[in-house]
Formats: structure tokens, sequence, C-alpha cells
């Protein structure tokens, strides 16, 4: 047991394993296997589990604050390497960010940016992950502190993978991605809102097996977030909390910023192929995401192909969610992407896909 080892989250109440429960247990165990291929579906190579994580001291701080092949920072989605098996290095940092004219906030973040870096993988790939607490290197207001990461693209037992780190810790884990589509991350230490509210989220994509069924032109990825500040202009503030309670957030916001895209179009070409990938990490609001000028060819909801609807003129995502998007750009002109709840428009979630000569 690490002396940085703190107790892990379990949603503030037991799971509710009893006598009564276990015959039933062990019978669909029985029945599906672990991996196999007994239950008739497609399941068959999948990997449940991961060896049990490590928790070390950090040692030196590197020169960036994440590493691995297959990273980028949102909108920009960097290619999967070619590899059955990726080492993806996040660094948790406390920042101060600044998100409108004077109106900054202290951000917990993984890797140093909010939304945390984008990971590309490939469906069966295997991820050796480390996470590094540096929250002890820069202290403008909030303290170092415990943190954690929570993948949805992994399939292993919380209580030992996703437990909480002290500043200066290092914790490794692994696990293989069996399903494809776009996942959210996130730091799930008490309280999970506010270390969501406070930056400690991003996406991973899972390309399928073989690929996407078809050809995208462009490729941006879309983090959809809430921002629950004081505005205060004389100083950075941590997160509302009282505000994330009450789920009145100050922004709404894509790639970490009001209206960030408005300010830096995506870029497209008329006639091109448009592929978004959207993620509502929320942490409370859900997303009714809508290009105006254009119709949603193909939607696959969390990312999936198995999971396709066609035409769609807005694809619901909830808090912690995703969807792919693909449309084509019918003709030169400015293709604006909203939250269509638009009280979240107005609050910053909309911006600009340019595809003006
Ligand atoms: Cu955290
Ligand atoms: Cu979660």
């Amino acid at each position: 047991m690490s002396p940085f080892r703190s107790r892990p989250w379990t949603g503030g109440r037991s799971f509710g394993w009893s006598a009564s429960w276990l015959p039933l247990a062990v019978a669909v165990l029985a029945l599906n296997g672990c991996g196999g291929k007994q239950d008739g579906l497609d399941t068959k190579g999948m990997v449940y589990g991961g060896s049990s994580p490590t928790v070390s001291p950090a040692g030196p701080v590197a020169s960036t604050h994440y590493s691995g092949m297959g990273i980028s920072v949102a909108p920009e989605i960097a290619p999967a390497a070619n590899a059955a098996t990726h080492d993806i290095r996040l660094d948790v940092t406390h920042e101060v960010i600044q998100v409108a004219d004077s109106v900054r906030y202290q951000a917990w973040t993984f890797g140093g940016v909010v939304p945390g870096p984008v990971i590309h993988i490939r469906q069966g790939d295997r991820v050796n992950f480390t996470l590094t607490n540096r929250s002890d290197q820069a202290i403008p207001l909030t303290p170092p502190m415990p943190h954690s990461m929570d993948f949805h693209a992994a399939m292993v037992n919380p209580l030992d993978k996703y437990q909480s780190v002290g500043p200066g810790a290092q914790l490794r884990y692994e696990w293989v991605a069996n399903y494809p589509g776009v996942f959210m991350y996130h730091c799930a230490t008490p309280p999970v809102l506010q270390h969501i509210a406070s930056g400690m989220f991003g996406m991973v994509i899972v390309d399928p097996k073989g690929g996407y069924p078809t050809h995208a032109d462009r490729e941006y990825a879309l983090v959809e977030s809430e921002l629950y500040l004081s505005k205060s202009r004389t100083r950075a503030e941590m997160i509302d909390m009282k505000a994330a309670l009450q789920k009145t957030p100050t922004y709404v916001v894509f790639n970490g910023k009001p209206q960030r895209h408005v300010a830096e179009p995506l870029k497209a070409k008329p006639g091109e192929r448009v592929r978004l990938y959207v993620l509502d990490v929320g942490p409370n609001g859900t997303s009714s995401f809508h290009v105006i000028g254009t119709i949603l060819d193909r939607v696959w909801l969390d990312g999936d192909p198995a999971n396709e609807l066609r035409g769609m003129q807005t694809v619901l995502i909830p808090a912690s969610g995703a969807a792919i998007c693909e449309f084509v750009i019918p003709e030169a002109g400015i293709y604006t992407f909203v939250d269509h709840e638009f009280a979240d428009c107005e609050m910053g979630a909309m911006g600009h896909i340019s595809a003006l000569p």
C-alpha cells in the first residue's frame, strides 16, 4: 500500500452485493464466459480487466505535460499510431486559464490543457497509462490534492484502476479498447462534479477495426462543457460549486472557451465531407448538437458505426456521451454549429465552420 493511495471512488455508496445476488451473478458469468462467444454476440477477443495498478513516487518533472503517439489538442486529431500498444502519459496540473477578456479561473487539468488531450487509438489496442499528479508544482490558490482517471473506453475494476493518487505520486495501469467510439475520460475523485467542472476531462477516439465506413475530408474534435465561474475581474477564482450544484453555468463552451471557434473557425471547402467527433462532457447538461445550413448525413451515436442514424437535423448527446456527425458542405458559406438548447448557445456553445473561398 503506497502512502500516496487514498480512498477510491465508489459513488458514495456500496454496490449492494449480498448473498442473495451471488447465485445469479455466478450464473450470468458462467453463461457469458469471459470474452468468449457463448453469448452468440461479437465479444470474442475482448479483453476484460487488467493487472493491478502500481503507485509510486512521480520522479523528475518531464518537459511536457503529456506524451504518447496519436495525441493532440482539440480540435485537432492526430492519426492513430500503427501499434498494438500505446504508452500514454498525462500529468495532472493546476493552471490559471483565461476564457474571456479579464475572466480567468483556476483549472485542474490533464496535460495542462482544457479540454485534456485527444487520445486516438484503434479497437483492440492496449493502453499503458501513466497518470502523474503534479498538482504540487504550481499553486496559485488551489492546494495540491488527490486526483484520478476514469476512462469510459476501458472495462476494468474501478476500485483499483480509478483510485485517487496524491500530489507527487504516479499511477500506472493498463486497459484494452474493446469497443470503437468516442469516449469521455475524467477525474473521478470526489466531489467528481468539482473535478470535472474544474477542467479534468477529455476525449478518447477508438477507431473501429478496419476503420470508419466513409471517407471524411476533414475531421475535428469538439468537446462541449459548462463553466461555472464567479466572473471575477481581479483574480482567478476557483470553480463556483454553488452554481455547479444549481446547474447555472456562466458559460457553455466548445473546446474550453465561449465562442472559441468563432474567433478560430474550423476550415472546410464546398463539397467536402466533414466529420465532427462531438463529446458532451456536461458535467450537468445535455447537448442538442446541430449544424446550421446542412443535414447530418450520418450520425454514429457514441461514435460506433453500429449505432447509425441518417439524415438527422439535431442529435441529442447526454452528459458523458458522444456522437460522430458527418455532413457535406453544400456550398461556399459559414456554417455555424450550435447547441440548439439556445440558452446554452447564448452562453457560448457555438462556433463556425468557414467554407469561404
Ligand atoms: Cu481531479
Ligand atoms: Cu464517468
